[in-house]
């Protein structure tokens, strides 16, 4: 049987398929949409990240293809639909980089209740902001998930160690689980009336596409930190702006966007004094998570296909 494999893996874990598949592995193909939808009929298994688009034109020519590994967890750049309906098992690497995430939303949400992306830029341009930049601790802020799954309920377990309080959002869980974990679970208004910081852990849907928008920011009492490691469009880029000029929130950290790479249009209206902090969608991305992924990828072949 034949593997494609269209975006990085480890090679170990590379390694360890050969022995019994026949392996290509083309990084090029996840852009270059024509190329993929000419060749993936040649192949059973289909290797991704989150950068090649698995959508209908490429399933229809995908003629042999069973089995769909993603190394990563969100399946937005996979037609889940169509791939139930023609018997395609796509395999997410569930839980695998969740801790990755959970230490990047501690990490972006200290930083910038310490304001550092400030202090960094005026004190490597010679000045000495001990005063004129003021710096608060997580110890007793309200810390508010919205959505309570695998990753929230470990960013929730990080942040109690802080002594924050926890507060989450998330219409579709039982009860019990928030009880479990010691969570208030809340209605989304409260998540804005009350959080001093508000972290993002949702799939992208049509209900939370455009969640966090001008109306949601106007509701946000307690000058809150945003932050979003989930997926871009979940956010409104123009309407978080907006919200940092007039304040209604004082800092942000973007690891996802609506467009990526990030485009100039958007980096342009960044003033150079914004309290923020960019990453290229690595928050689930380290040395010791591209292990666990591509190892999960690789052991879930095998098991699907019985070797
Ligand atoms: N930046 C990265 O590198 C990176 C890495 C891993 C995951 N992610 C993203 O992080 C997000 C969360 O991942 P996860 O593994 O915790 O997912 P998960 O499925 O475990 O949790 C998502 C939670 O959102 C809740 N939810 C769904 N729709 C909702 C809505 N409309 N309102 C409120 N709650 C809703 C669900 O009930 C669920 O509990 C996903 O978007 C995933 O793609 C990003």
């Amino acid at each position: 049987m034949k593997i494609l494999i269209t975006e990085f893996m480890e090679d170990k874990s590379v390694e360890m398929l050969k022995s019994n598949f026949d392996i290509t592995v083309d990084t090029n193909l996840s852009v270059n949409h024509n190329q993929l939808k000419k060749i993936i009929s040649n192949f059973d298994i289909l290797i991704v990240r989150n950068k090649t688009q698995v959508n209908k034109e490429i399933l229809e020519n995908a003629t042999s293809l069973k089995f769909i590994g993603r190394l990563g967890v969100g399946l937005d750049n996979i037609d889940i639909e169509y791939c139930k309906n023609n018997n395609i098992h796509v395999q997410p690497a569930t839980g695998m980089n969740a801790e990755s995430v959970a230490e990047y939303v501690i990490n972006t949400s200290l930083s910038l209740l310490k304001n550092v992306p400030l202090m960094h830029q005026e004190t490597s341009r010679g000045n000495w902001p001990r005063t004129s930049i003021s710096s608060r601790e997580l110890k007793g802020k309200v810390f508010g998930l919205m959505g309570f799954g695998l990753i929230a309920k470990k960013v929730g377990a990080l942040a109690k160690m802080f002594n924050a309080q926890i507060i989450a959002y998330d219409p579709f869980i039982d009860p019990s689980i928030a009880d479990e974990f010691n969570v208030k679970l809340v209605d989304i208004n409260e998540i804005f009336e009350k959080a001093d910081v508000i972290s993002i852990h949702l799939p992208l849907t049509s209900t939370t596409k455009n969640l966090l928008n001008y109306e949601a920011f106007k509701k946000m009492q307690k000058q809150p930190i945003i932050i979003n490691s989930s997926r871009g469009s979940i956010i409104n880029e123009d309407d978080l702006l907006k919200a940092y000029d007039e304040k209604l929130i004082s800092g942000f950290g973007l690891d996802v966007y609506e467009t990526e790479p990030v485009p100039k249009s958007f980096l342009n209206n960044i003033k150079d004094n914004t309290n923020c902090i960019l990453t290229p969608h690595v928050a689930g991305v380290t040395e010791e998570s591209n292990i666990r992924v591509s190892d999960f990828i690789a052991n879930s072949v095998r098991e699907f296909f019985k070797l």
